[in-house]
């Protein structure tokens, strides 16, 4: 049970050691969809008297919840492993214990290498196995180094406790939720289908159980999160398949739940129910995170992506006529194997003809076990760095056009946390972007309505409507 006790800090460790707390730190990297783990970790980890904190330094336990997306992320997490090696010797010589977990997709990737590259690490726990991270601890308390990353053939969402109502608002008014996991498209030169697998769907009274607990517990908004988000399918409690839409049309009916957003998509998945679900549903937010990746039919058929150009922009005209307030969010890759400047050009100009509201977008990384890690005609790096900067310049002026064309305009804000400035909170508008108004603590939670009076380099100011 968790319990607030004021103690001064000589007794503090004594009083742990008697109530057998131990505390956790989760450091997550890269999607949501880790957050998300992060969070499901940090509950499973609980009923193990695992409390959790906010600085590494009191940790009896740190878990490094890794991305394995690009080359980088996976350097990080060895150059964080060197560090924490320090930390547990130092602890060690003053007698006490510090165990390290690496959790999430490097986990799934790198496996028994973990162990041999980084000696201090205790457990490898992939995602689809993290309900077994008590009984991997246990067993590493006892000597063993172990390593879970094996398919389970179990449902780790069987395993896993439910969503604790107390935790859940103590970490605000929105939440993700997980809905699908994994992916079967093999984009070339992504490394999710190896790391998190098949495509695998929760069941719509999963998430209709797991949604009823966050609204019950205070959280307003939630983003259904999956790799391939939309290519999610349920049995329906009337027997037959439902697709997204239609769980987004269930989940709307949920009293108190004031927001709905969804994130992963693949525009292949983009059909016509999800479409309508955005023409009816004034709960699901005017916001679609919908990647093309590139702009060139040649890259985007060696990328696999099994689209064209021309049917992503068509596909958008379709969504738009549905919903003509969507803010659309992409990602892009730029400086994949064979890209020449035209090809390049090319997404310049999808660029231009979508005009996204936000995005995100990377050099292209070499995956090892990815098909793309195979081709030739690798693009030169300084190529990648001059053609990277002239797209983000791009998505960066359609971002402020997009923020600037906001002011004046009258919106519902959803307020979530205090702000930088006393008496300020910051909110979300309908289209992800972050706001600050003036408004009482007390007021976290509520929608009211607000008018943009100032855009700023990462988010808007408002003031309350009618004041
Ligand atoms: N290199 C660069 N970016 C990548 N992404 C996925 N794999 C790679 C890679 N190998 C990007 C894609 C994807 C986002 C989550 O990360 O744009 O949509
Ligand atoms: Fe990776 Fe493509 Fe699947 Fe997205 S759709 S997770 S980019 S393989």
């Amino acid at each position: 049970m968790n319990q607030i006790t004021v103690i001064s800090p000589d007794t503090a460790e004594k009083a742990d050691v008697a109530s057998n707390t131990r505390k956790v730190f989760i450091k997550t990297y890269g999607c949501q969809m880790n957050v998300y783990d992060s969070n499901r970790m940090s509950d499973a980890l609980a009923s193990e008297g695992y409390v959790p904190t906010e600085e590494m330094g009191e940790a009896d336990l740190i878990l490094l919840n890794t991305c394995h997306i690009r080359e980088k992320a996976a350097d990080k997490v060895y150059s964080a492993l060197g560090r924490l090696r320090d930390m547990k010797r130092t602890r060690a010589e003053h007698g006490r214990e510090l165990m390290i977990g690496v959790t999430g997709c490097v986990a799934q990737a790198e496996g028994e290498e973990i162990l041999r590259r980084a000696p201090a690490v205790d457990v490898v726990v992939g995602p689809q196995t993290y309900h077994r991270l008590p009984q991997a601890l246990t067993r590493a308390r006892q000597g063993e180094r172990v390593v879970e990353t094996d398919y389970a053939v179990e449902d780790k969402f069987d395993h896993l406790p439910k969503v604790d109502k107390a935790r859940a608002r103590a970490r605000g008014v929105t939440s993700f939720l997980t809905v699908q996991e994994g992916c079967d498209k093999f984009c070339t030169f992504c490394v999710v289908p190896y790391t998190r697998g098949s495509e695998v769907s929760r069941s719509v009274s999963q998430i209709v159980d797991e949604a009823l607990r966050l609204v019950d517990s205070g959280v307003r908004e939630i983003t259904l999160l999956g790799q391939n988000v939309n290519a999610w399918r349920g049995e329906s409690p009337k027997g037959g398949e439902w697709v997204l839409g239609e769980l987004l049309y269930r989940l709307a009916e949920i009293p108190g739940l004031a927001r709905l957003r969804y994130t992963t998509s693949h525009p292949r998945d983009m059909d016509d129910c999800l479409i309508e679900a955005h023409r009816d549903l004034r709960v699901l937010m005017p916001y679609l995170h919908l990647p093309v990746q590139a702009g060139s039919d040649r890259i985007l058929k060696a990328m696999n992506r099994r689209h064209t150009g021309a049917e992503y922009l068509r596909l958008i005209e379709r969504i738009r006529s549905a919903r003509p307030d969507i803010a659309m969010s992409g990602d892009f890759i730029v400086g994949f194997p064979g890209e020449t400047d035209q090809d390049f050009e090319d997404t310049l100009k999808i660029v231009e003809d979508v005009k996204y509201a936000s995005a995100y977008s990377f050099k292209y990384s070499t995956r090892p076990g990815t098909p793309g890690a195979e081709l030739g005609s690798q693009v030169d790096e300084a190529v990648k760095t001059e053609r990277l900067e002239r797209l983000q310049a791009l998505l960066l002026r359609q971002q402020k056009e997009f923020a600037e064309a906001c002011v004046g305009k009258t919106i519902d804000l959803l307020l979530e946390k205090p702000g930088r400035m006393p008496g300020q909170l910051i909110g979300r508008s309908p289209w992800l972007q972050s706001v600050n108004v003036d408004a009482k603590e007390s007021q976290i939670g509520d929608i009211i309505q607000v008018r943009i009076i100032a855009t700023g380099p990462n988010s808007l100011f408002a003031e309350r409507a009618g004041s």
